[in-house]
């Protein structure tokens, strides 16, 4: 290893999130809006996307920087074929821990596939218990039955406890915060709500769309009391919350309203092989090309660790009406 690789605001590098697809099953009008991913929109070429070979030599270069635990998202991740070739490749790294963030559909389908494989848990998406609201939200009619069943199957496999990510928009899905606490309480599964961000350029943000956590944790604690929890790491994203009659836990995350760039951790790894260092960046690094150009993992290694260390970002921390209106790099293709 290199030792201890830090960035500019001396920051070290510890979790890399890979998308493995730019496509989804969904249409989410927060993510994907069908004005923009329609029927002529351009995803990507098979030959653009990284082979699961380049993935794993990429994710063994990360691990040898500090990074120990690997999210696979996309779009919707459950869409590559075969992931689950990619994931046993993965869990041979020493010490890595692999995790996926799904829609859930496809769940049914793969969640034993997955867990032999080696993922150890999964995070599952779902925006509204309700189902007219929730088929708006993902745009292609989904039903929340299709999820919900998604769930089962994960948590059946032995993928569980299910992480429950909830996007909040306000006069979209706000109503639904919480009937979504009720329903999750005393299942053993962690239900987190995220505030809405400016990702991309596409999802029309504004700040009023944003329901600040304080919010939530408001909301809910006025129906169930609530206790902060201290949190499992330092730079864990999401603050945690329990139920103060032991119905379990919830978290929020507030990109927005409590920004937590000062220990952001996160590097991401595009569908075509760029590597981003925020989530909010407006261009990558090119891995691919290095390594489609026969570069050595030393050379590749050496990259790695300049841009790392040369990384200064902190978006959240310095947003603004300007910033969200600049052109950023979508979520679905560089992961959530
Ligand atoms: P675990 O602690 O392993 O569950 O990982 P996590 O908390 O990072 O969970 P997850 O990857 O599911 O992240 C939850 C959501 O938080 C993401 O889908 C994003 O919406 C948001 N998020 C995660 N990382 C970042 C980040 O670096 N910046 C911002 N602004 N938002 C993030
Ligand atoms: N704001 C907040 N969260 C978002 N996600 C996608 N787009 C946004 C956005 N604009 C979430 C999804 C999923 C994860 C991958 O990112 O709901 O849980
Ligand atoms: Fe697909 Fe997830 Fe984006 Fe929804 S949020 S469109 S499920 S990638
Ligand atoms: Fe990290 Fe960028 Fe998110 Fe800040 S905005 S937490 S730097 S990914």
């Amino acid at each position: 290893p290199t030792g201890q690789l830090l960035d500019s605001r001396g920051r070290p590098i510890k979790d890399l999130r890979i998308s493995v697809t730019d496509r989804c099953n969904f249409r989410c009008v927060y993510c994907m809006p069908k004005a923009v991913f329609d029927k002529d929109y351009a995803f990507l070429p098979r030959e653009s996307l990284l082979s699961f070979e380049e993935i794993t030599r990429l994710a063994r270069l990360f691990a040898a920087h500090g990074v120990t635990k690997i999210r696979l998202t996309g779009g919707e991740p459950l869409l590559r074929r075969n992931l689950e070739e990619l994931i046993a490749q993965l869990v041979e790294i020493p010490d890595m821990e692999v995790t996926l963030t799904t829609n859930g559909v496809l769940l049914p389908k793969k969640a034993a596939a997955l867990k032999a494989a080696g993922l150890k848990r999964v995070t599952v998406s779902l925006d509204s218990l309700d189902d007219a609201v929730f088929r708006a939200m993902n745009d292609m009619d989904v039903p929340v039955s299709d999820v919900l069943k998604g769930i089962e199957a994960a948590e059946a496999a032995g993928l569980g406890p299910i992480k429950i990510n909830m996007v909040v928009k306000r006069g979209l899905n706000d109503q639904e915060i919480l009937p979504m606490a009720r329903r999750f309480r005393g299942s053993g599964h962690i239900l987190r709500f995220i505030e809405f961000m400016d990702v991309g350029s596409s999802n029309g943000w504004r700040m009023d769309d944003v329901v600040p956590s304080a919010e939530v944790v408001q909301r809910i604690h006025a129906a169930f009391p609530l206790e902060q929890i201290d949190p499992n790491y330092t730079g864990e994203v999401a603050e945690r919350w329990r139920y103060a009659d032991g119905g379990g836990e919830i978290g929020v995350i507030s990109s927005v309203t409590q920004a937590f760039c000062s220990t952001c951790t996160r590097a991401r790894l595009s569908t075509e092989g760029r590597l981003y260092t925020c989530l909010f960046a407006q261009s990558g690094h090119d891995l691919r090309a290095l390594m489609r150009d026969q570069r050595s993992d030393a050379e590749l290694s050496a990259v790695i660790g300049q841009i790392w260390s040369g990384r200064s970002d902190r978006y959240s921390e310095i947003r603004s009406a300007e910033t969200a209106s600049l052109r950023k790099i979508e979520m679905s293709y560089i992961g959530g």
